[in-house]
């Protein structure tokens, strides 16, 4: 939701992130990057290419994928963003899907690594994609890793996958 009380060139935009609702005044022509980085002290979501390329700016627009720097802010009014911030417990606890990367080494400089793992949590809540490796793959389609790290990522992604069909089944193997 926008409206126009925000001084020209702006709008006043209601956004709820990581679960808390807050109007901000933006600039029409602001990302969603720019809002998340300089208003809300998310790092998590990192500028790289600018352009929808490599994911490391991904966020969660209502539970899906979305690189934050190729979307407006005011185009996210009234919806909910979700950012790695919020996959751990607010004590400093990892959630499992940061647990499983740290168990298989899955980082290296770590610069695509918030957004590796929210597109895993996010592919993972999708009952679709988190039936199998292979399309949880496919979701990881968008997210580049400079260093190189895809193995052990799809590794840590492996063994999601497996828990979460050991749960499906009640197994705990
Ligand atoms: S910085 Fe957004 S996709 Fe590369
Ligand atoms: S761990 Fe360095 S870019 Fe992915």
């Amino acid at each position: 939701m926008t409206d126009q009380t925000a001084p020209s060139g702006q709008v006043d935009v209601r956004l709820i992130v990581n679960g808390d609702a807050h109007t901000v005044a933006v600039d029409v022509d602001e990302t969603l990057l720019d809002t998340l980085r300089d208003r809300f002290d998310v790092t998590s979501a990192r500028g790289t290419c600018g352009i929808g390329l490599c994911g490391a700016c991904t966020v969660l627009v209502d539970s899906k994928v979305v690189s934050s720097c190729i979307m407006l802010t005011a185009q996210a009014a009234g919806h909910e963003i979700t950012t790695a911030e919020s996959l751990g417990g607010g004590d400093g606890r990892l959630a499992r899907v940061q647990e499983a990367f740290v168990q298989r080494g899955a980082y290296q400089c770590s610069f695509c690594i918030p957004a590796m793992a929210l597109t895993v949590h996010a592919a993972l809540a999708d009952d679709e994609a988190g039936r199998s490796r292979d399309s949880v793959r496919e979701y990881l389609a968008g997210n580049l890793c400079r260093c190189g790290t895809y193995p052990e990522i799809l590794e840590a992604v492996t063994d999601l996958v497996d828990e979460a069909g050991d749960r499906a089944t009640g197994s705990d193997a």
